[in-house]
């Protein structure tokens, strides 16, 4: 194991504010660098805004300012929010600096060297009157297969189809509506990606490399020849331009993660360091970075090929976090659930209770965690300040009233379990699983409180003042241990804890503390009111609140609908189509049909079999090319913890029988 580490997190966009979701990743990231420099290594935290591509661009012109005008408030907004909830990264940089140009061309060229680029011609569709090209996001039309109107230029939210933005019908511009769209044709930059299709088998294949469930995911792109990869975006652009064009730019993606290293490039130049002690390819270090789902993709494929193939260190470990759901569904900003940071603190919440809930429900896999502020509440309550600092603050108030001094703590088992539970505590925040952590050091805190309410030393005081100050001289050094445990998640309480005890606290130090003053109790964090978890809840609205939005319809029409029960008997993923699950279903007909549902991402193909759903059984088939038809629809919820949850009748709903 190296000493040395290298930590990140994603980049976020300089074109929005931190929310709620952000910080998961933020407060996950900084309790693993703030554990694994309490232990000893030397571990620095490097983070950056990502500043280009066209949002931005775009964002930077509607706000009528230059896109550097536009990207510098924005990262002013985004330190300010990551400082007030302790995230304290080592350097809080940009991409849109000379060291990521400059790393950029560097590792641009040595694709090139390499062998690995080509450049050729892309039809587009070319907006006339914004006079630019129109990325699959600034592209919306019908979709060619099942003809959903409004989709984005890539992809089909309905079927759940990928295409390209020249197959959409009915095409029309999404910055100005125009529908007089030309296609056109221009030279783009492809790295082809699988000249390093081999070489990431290995990658991937390394222990501790990814997780587990990641790793199917990564093995399933890596058993396909992988897609040649569009590393370039034409005027207008908010960017860095190729070498030798005039207007073309490397795509946000190819310089973003490069941010990683330029970043950590321009910190080693302000300390008197070289970048090459932490990403050099012999380095004893080791480089980590924490990422959401959503950019998989990305940093197990592109970015690992860019460094093998630019002959930097490549990454030991890529650490995949779930997505926040808040009230138990997506984040939704019709709902007000869409909370930012800075809404969080100007309802007046202290950053350290969600430091602490984030951190006692996120585990080392990257399943989903839900913020329920009534869970948040009770949580922080129940067990910060019941357990934990209701350890500490009556046993240091109690002593604070009679002298103020530690005494000689009463022989126990207390430092040699502690010694035991250190190791494991070390190990969870070393695997991310903070969750288990947390379980720990309540359970060694109890067992702390428990001994307290059997000695009573509040009573003893009056007539065995020695027992009494002995007990809770016992009780402060517990608080202390796992006050210390608990610093890389609330490092303010923690201090507090410090501060309040008199002594510095260390890891691996199992020696009680004894013979010295203490210093005057105060609270180390505040309970969570009704009120403050009020103030958020206000902003949520109720989805029945909201007026239909459809159209009403007659009985008569509903009528028309044949709504059956299915059971589901097989579930295939289709290949090509990631969103696309061909589902077997019995509808009590004989032969099963076959249906198509745009699922994939909601689940996996396992998990539906078996159920019994509510399907639309008397539409025509529709075909979906290559030998693949769907014979009705099968109903899905959205608003759930998935995007879509199968409508499900109970197991004992014969299959074929009529829904009304
Ligand atoms: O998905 C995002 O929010 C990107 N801005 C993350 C970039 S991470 C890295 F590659 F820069
Ligand atoms: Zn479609």
């Amino acid at each position: 194991m190296a000493q040395r580490m290298l930590v990140t997190m994603a980049l976020p966009y300089a074109n929005g504010s931190i929310h709620l979701g952000h910080l998961v990743e933020a407060v996950q990231t900084d309790v693993f660098v703030r554990a694994m420099n309490a232990l000893g290594r030397e571990c620095v935290y490097i983070c950056a805004d990502d500043a280009h591509g066209t949002p931005i661009e775009i964002g930077a012109r509607k706000a009528g300012v230059a896109p550097e005008e536009y990207v510098a408030a924005i990262h002013a907004e985004h330190d300010g929010d990551y400082k007030a909830f302790g995230i304290g990264f080592d350097l809080f940089y940009t991409t849109h600096s000379p060291e990521n140009e400059a790393h950029a061309r560097k590792i641009f060229a040595r694709l090139q060297e390499d062998g690995a680029v080509d450049k050729r011609d892309v039809m587009q569709m070319y907006c006339p009157t914004d006079k630019r090209f129109l990325p699959d996001r600034y592209i919306r039309g019908t979709c060619p297969v099942c003809s959903s109107p409004d989709q984005y230029g890539d992809s089909c939210e309905v079927c759940g189809s990928t295409y390209e933005p020249t197959d959409l019908k009915n095409p029309r511009c999404a910055i100005d509506g125009n529908t007089a769209l030309e296609r056109r044709s221009s030279p783009h930059y492809f790295v082809r990606l699988s000249k390093y299709q081999e070489w990431l088998k290995g990658w991937v294949s390394s222990p501790g490399r990814l997780q587990p469930e990641i790793r199917n995911f990564v093995d399933k792109w890596l058993a396909e020849p992988l897609r040649d990869w569009d590393v370039s975006r034409d005027a207008p652009y908010f960017g860095f331009k190729i070498p030798g064009e005039q207007s073309k730019y490397f795509y946000v993606w190819l310089d973003a993660p490069i941010g990683y290293l330029s970043s950590t490039d321009h910190w080693c130049q302000e300390h008197g360091r070289r970048v090459e002690e932490f990403f050099g390819k012999d380095a004893d270090c080791e480089v980590m970075h924490f990422i959401g789902k959503d950019i998989v993709y990305f940093h197990t494929l592109f970015w690992p090929a860019m460094l093998h193939a630019s002959g930097w260190k490549v990454p030991a470990r890529v650490h995949v976090h779930g997505m926040l759901t808040v009230e138990g569904a997506k984040m939704s900003k019709s709902r007000g659930t869409f909370l930012n940071a800075r809404e969080y603190l100007d309802a007046g919440l202290d950053p350290e209770w969600l430091r602490y809930f984030y951190a006692a429900n996120l585990g080392p896999t990257p399943s989903d965690i839900d913020l329920s502020l009534t869970e948040l509440k009770n949580r922080v309550n129940g067990e910060l300040l019941a357990n934990v600092g209701n350890l500490a603050n009556r046993a240091l108030s109690l002593i604070w009233k009679n002298g103020g001094r530690l005494s000689k703590v009463p022989s126990s088992d207390f430092f040699d379990k502690a010694r035991v539970i250190e190791e494991q505590i070390a190990r969870d925040y070393a695997a991310c699983d903070t969750r288990s952590l947390v379980q720990r050091v309540l359970g060694f805190s109890s067992e702390a409180n428990q001994r307290l309410q059997q000695k009573k030393p509040w009573e003893l005081l009056k007539g065995a003042r020695d027992e009494a100050l002995s007990e809770l001289t016992l009780a402060v050094n517990v608080a202390r241990i796992c006050a210390r445990w608990l610093g890389p998640i609330v490092p303010k309480f923690t201090e507090g804890v410090e501060n309040q005890s008199g002594a510095e606290l260390k890891w691996g130090d199992f020696e009680p503390l004894e013979d010295l003053a203490i210093r005057e109790p105060k609270p180390l964090v505040r309970k969570v009111e009704d009120a403050d978890i009020q103030k958020l809840a206000s902003k949520f609205v109720a989805p029945e609140a909201k007026a239909p939005e459809t159209p009403s319809m007659t009985i008569d029409e509903f009528g028309k609908m044949d709504l059956r029960a299915g059971r589901v008997l097989s579930v295939e993923k289709v290949p090509k189509k990631d969103k696309l699950l061909k589902l077997s279903i019995d509808l009590g007909e004989g032969a099963p049909r076959t249906i198509v549902s745009g699922v994939a991402l909601s689940y996996a193909p396992e998990e539906l079999v078996g159920k019994v759903v509510a399907v639309v059984a008397n539409l025509p088939k529709k075909e979906f090319g290559k030998g693949l038809s769907s014979h009705g629809m099968v109903l899905y919820a959205t608003g759930g913890k998935r995007e879509h949850t199968a409508v499900e009748l109970p197991a004992d709903v014969a299959p074929g029988s009529k829904v009304k």
